[in-house]
């Protein structure tokens, strides 16, 4: 096992340690500073409890400051031979400071950072939706900067099946490249931002796909070590990450005692985006996201506003019998043409559920909301909030279960490995 050599392994145990420390400080801060943010207005009602009590939001300022903390203490870990060997110089062979692997670090803590400022700024400041979907595209441009002075390639392998339409098994996507990682950075934040509002459901689901993805380094360290150098930085990432999200879960699970506000969202998003970028295996992480690509999907006959789309779309209480229903949106009397397709479409296809029809003319009145939440109270029937959020992560974890089979089995069919 090529992968470990001496000098490899060490790190990764630092970053263990660190990231197990970064989880218990992280459970020990929330309930310390929770008085301090309610008392300055970082407040959000829980909607779905009897009485709608307060409970302090933006916690994911906490996870993500102290996770900062790690990863800050953790720069020099990975250095440390070099640093003995005090060979910085710049040209040719071992013995010279890995400058490329350094500006990575650099710049996907850069990305993290600025991600966390703006996610805190949306929290404060309730920046419009039109606005703050944009916000991950300027925390990404770090990011990318480095990925072209450090990596550069903008080559993809085509898929076998679609070899005969291209020259060769290489496609030069130049400067589309960049517009993907752009956009894998402005999907993966808003995606887990928009599968929320469930006791636990944020960073549960963020939980498994960190898992998921530190899983697949693991995978590939013993795989491919030639690629051994981008898994262990994507770990270096991700360890600290599952640590904090660990630390602030306990705090977060139903019944909350802490809400992770659009911070953590776009945080958990965003080392999505950095680990997929920086080791270069995008494509995996995407496929780790498949409950999300399915949220969003969904959901964009409302983001788009082709049908209404109330401020909030996740479920709601009856508190005659503490489960959670589906809630819904209205339907005009007379609906446009592609809001009428649509909602032919998704009825006929079982994914949306007439809730309200006019008595006498028996026309569409309501429907349920478009999010994977509601349509798994549709499908399945009203049901406890904490086994929503469960179900969420069961469907998360089946979905990266999937995730290795297609990535490890099925990928024969597709590209030559
Ligand atoms: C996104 C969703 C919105 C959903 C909301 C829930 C879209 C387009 N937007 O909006 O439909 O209702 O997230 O987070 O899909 N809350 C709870 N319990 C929880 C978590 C949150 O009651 O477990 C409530 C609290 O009142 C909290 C608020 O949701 O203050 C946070 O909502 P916010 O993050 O501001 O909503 P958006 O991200 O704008
Ligand atoms: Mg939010």
């Amino acid at each position: 096992l090529a992968v470990t050599a001496a000098g490899i392994h060490n790190p990764l145990v630092v970053s263990l340690g660190l990231s197990a420390l970064a989880g218990l400080f992280t459970f020990q801060a929330i309930p310390v500073v929770s008085g301090v943010f309610v008392a300055h207005g970082r407040a959000g009602k829980d909607l779905l409890k009897v009485g709608t009590p307060v409970i302090p939001e933006s916690m994911g300022a906490i996870a993500g400051v102290i996770y900062i903390i790690a990863m800050f203490l953790f720069i020099p870990v990975p250095f440390v031979k070099w640093f003995r060997e005090s060979s910085f110089a710049l040209g040719d062979g071992d013995l010279v400071f890995p400058h490329n692997k350094f500006a990575q670090v650099l710049g996907g803590l850069l990305a993290l950072m600025s991600m966390l400022f703006l996610g805190f700024a949306d929290d404060v400041l309730d920046i419009r939706w039109r606005v703050k979907i944009w916000l991950p595209l300027i925390a990404s441009m770090p990011l990318l900067m480095v990925y072209c002075v450090t990596y550069g390639g903008t080559d993809v392998v085509v898929p076998i099946p679609l070899r005969p339409l291209f020259d060769g098994k290489l496609v030069h996507l130049g400067i589309f490249y960049y517009a993907f990682m752009a956009a894998l950075a402005i999907f993966s934040t808003n995606a887990i931002n928009i599968l929320a509002g469930v006791n636990g459901v944020e960073a549960g689901q963020s939980l498994v796909i960190a898992l998921s993805i530190a899983a697949n380094d693991v995978l590939q360290l013993f795989r491919n070590p030639s690629r051994a150098e981008a898994h262990l930085t994507s770990l270096y990432f991700v360890l600290p990450f599952i640590g904090v999200t660990i630390g602030f879960l306990a705090h977060n699970w139903y019944p909350a005692r802490a809400f992770p506000g659009d911070t953590y969202c776009y945080f958990a998003g965003m080392i999505f985006a950095v680990v997929g970028i920086l080791g270069n295996f995008s494509k995996t992480v995407l496929l780790f996201m498949l409950p999300q690509i399915f949220n969003f999907v969904y959901s964009c006959p409302q983001l788009f506003h082709i049908v209404d789309c109330p401020r909030h779309r996740m479920p709601s209480l009856d508190p005659k019998t503490g489960l959670l229903n589906p809630t819904s949106f209205l339907i005009p009397a007379s609906p446009s043409l592609p809001a009428r397709l649509i909602i032919r479409i998704f009825s006929a296809t079982g994914l949306l559920r007439i809730t309200k029809r006019d008595p006498k003319t028996r026309a569409p009145l309501a429907a349920n909301n478009l999010t994977l939440m509601n349509l798994l109270l549709v499908r399945i029937g009203p049901m406890r909030e904490q086994n929503l959020a469960l179900a969420v992560v069961v469907v998360q974890a089946a979905c990266s279960a999937l995730a290795f089979v297609v990535r490890y089995g099925l990928v024969r069919w597709v590209y030559d490995v």
